[in-house]
């Protein structure tokens, strides 16, 4: 492997760390919110969730959906509590309290230091509702929504940058699911009035649901041709899951990943330069993780309850390896990719699990999404990687070696992740670090387990890194030792400072 300071993808965009909460099972309601738990604050918000969400610095969080928001009123989450209506969740056959709305949502984001991305209603809804939650949001007052936001406490507009139009509504699954043109249109048209309304906004078009939609990429070309003037990202969504139990090819699922990423560039320029634009679409992958533990026992769950346990994935150590690889693929394609969220954060499909009146602990994939962002700020770097390579059902030349490269101008760091795919051998890696002479391992981090199902519970946490890593520097060169199947974080820093003094 080679590395190089003038290699250069991009200097990343920290919102690439981004995080997602929909009003889904137990996200909000035992997750952020829950006024009886002993660690709530004044606001009826876990005090222990908001320490473990500002632990990973999640620098944005989407909200209110997904799928939830298709059939959302905003106007039922804000105002007297007592007076907000109960609804059904026909999203999630769930039943939506209102409790908690856009500006208790506002109120948890700033607790956690992130920025809110805020999703429309496009399913049931349109222009009209998404241009009075932007004025409700964004403006300063004076008029018919500005006014009520101070009614109802807020004195200071929310100023939410981010704004998604509708979700996934390429889906058969999205209640007021759209053909291309249809959304195109609507898209193209809310976009517009939303900008009329604050033109300091971004805003994300949909694009597919999933890599495997039959109508990818031909949704992206087409809802692009409606889109591209009005809208600064198109957003992908992916999951992945070992349903056939064969890890080896489990693993290589971010190959797929890369793919897609890709094919929406292609997409995205091909329609820029059909269009003669100036404008270069950014990615905002807004929903990607590991998600199919928790579908069959979702069917057995009652419908029409409030809160009800949805979609409680509990991840294995095999899981977290492969997270840590979409991770890298993230900072691989950093310069397009300027966003991208973590769906979810809480309960849900998410790295930070809580009982309902009780505790809270750490999924397995909240080891490589936390060092990952924490430690991935700055410049991402393109490592020239020579591996060993194998197939597996769906995919040919598949490296053993995933690795992405970070360099920290700011604390003259080098943080190479690396991911082993070999179930097997321990991988030994050569890295020419060339530009980077004098510096030391200060920290290697390692995500390993004899056991890829092994798992994390409230009271037994199975699969945690430790930083006994092997890697070493020998002749101006950085030896990177990666057990079997395991996710690796090698920190370097420059330890004498100028002076000769060890740091
Ligand atoms: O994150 C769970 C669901 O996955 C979201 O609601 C939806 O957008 C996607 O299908």
């Amino acid at each position: 492997m080679l590395l190089d300071k003038e290699f250069v993808i991009s200097e990343i965009d920290p919102r690439i760390y981004g995080s997602f909460i929909e009003q889904l099972g137990r996200a909000v309601y035992g997750g952020v919110y829950e006024p009886d738990h002993p660690t709530a604050d004044e606001n009826g918000f876990r005090q222990d969730v908001i320490d473990l969400v500002k632990q990973l610095q999640v620098p944005i969080i989407r909200y209110p959906g997904g799928n939830m928001v298709s059939g959302y009123n905003w106007e039922d989450g804000v105002g007297p509590k007592e007076e907000r209506p109960r609804r059904l969740d026909l999203a999630w056959n769930a039943l939506e309290t209102n409790q908690v709305g856009t500006n208790e949502f506002v109120d948890w984001s700033k607790a956690v230091g992130a920025e809110v991305m805020m999703a429309v209603n496009l399913g049931t809804r349109g222009i009209d509702a998404a241009r009075n939650l932007l004025e409700y949001s964004n403006h300063p007052g004076g008029t018919y929504w500005s006014e009520l936001r101070k009614q109802h406490g807020y004195e200071e507009p929310h100023n939410i940058k981010t704004w998604c139009l509708g979700n996934e509504m390429d889906g058969p699954w999205q209640i007021g699911q759209k053909t291309a043109h249809e959304y195109g249109r609507l898209a193209a048209e809310t976009g517009k009035v939303m900008k009329l309304v604050d033109p300091t906004i971004e805003l994300v078009s949909c694009g597919s649901s999933g890599s495997g939609m039959p109508t990818f990429p031909e949704w992206e070309a087409t809802t692009l041709e409606h889109t591209y003037d009005f809208v600064d990202y198109i957003s992908l969504h992916q999951y992945y899951g070992n349903r056939d139990n064969d890890t080896a090819n489990y693993l290589a699922n971010t190959l797929d990943m890369d793919n897609f990423i890709k094919t929406v560039i292609a997409t995205c320029d091909y329609i820029k330069a059909k269009k003669r634009s100036k404008k270069t679409m950014k990615l905002s992958f807004d929903e990607w993780n590991v998600w199919f533990h928790s579908n069959d026992q979702d069917k057995e769950i009652e419908p029409w309850t409030i809160a009800p346990p949805q979609l409680e994935d509990i991840y294995t150590f095999e899981d977290a390896i492969l997270v840590g690889s979409m991770l890298n693929t993230l900072l691989k394609h950093s310069d397009r990719v300027r966003i991208a969220c973590m769906a979810q954060l809480v309960n849900v499909i998410a790295p930070i699990m809580t009982e309902t009146g009780g505790g809270i602990w750490k999924q397995t994939i909240f080891y490589p999404y936390y060092y990952t962002s924490v430690y991935g700020r700055g410049t991402a770097l393109n490592p020239i990687i020579k591996s060993p390579k194998y197939d597996s059902k769906d995919f040919t030349d598949v490296p053993y070696l995933d690795s992405s490269v970070v360099y920290n101008e700011e604390d003259d760091e080098l943080v190479i992740f690396a991911v082993n795919r070999h179930l097997e051998n321990t991988l030994k890696v050569d890295i020419d670090i060339r530009s980077f002479e004098g510096m030391e391992v200060v920290e290697h981090v390692v995500l390993e387990n004899d056991d890829a199902k092994a798992t994390n519970t409230l009271d037994n946490e199975q699969v945690k890194p430790h930083s006994n890593g092997q890697s070493f520097i020998e002749d101006n060169k950085l030896v990177g030792v990666l057990p079997k199947m395991s996710w690796n974080m090698i920190r370097l820093r420059q330890l004498s400072n100028a002076n000769g003094v060890s740091l």
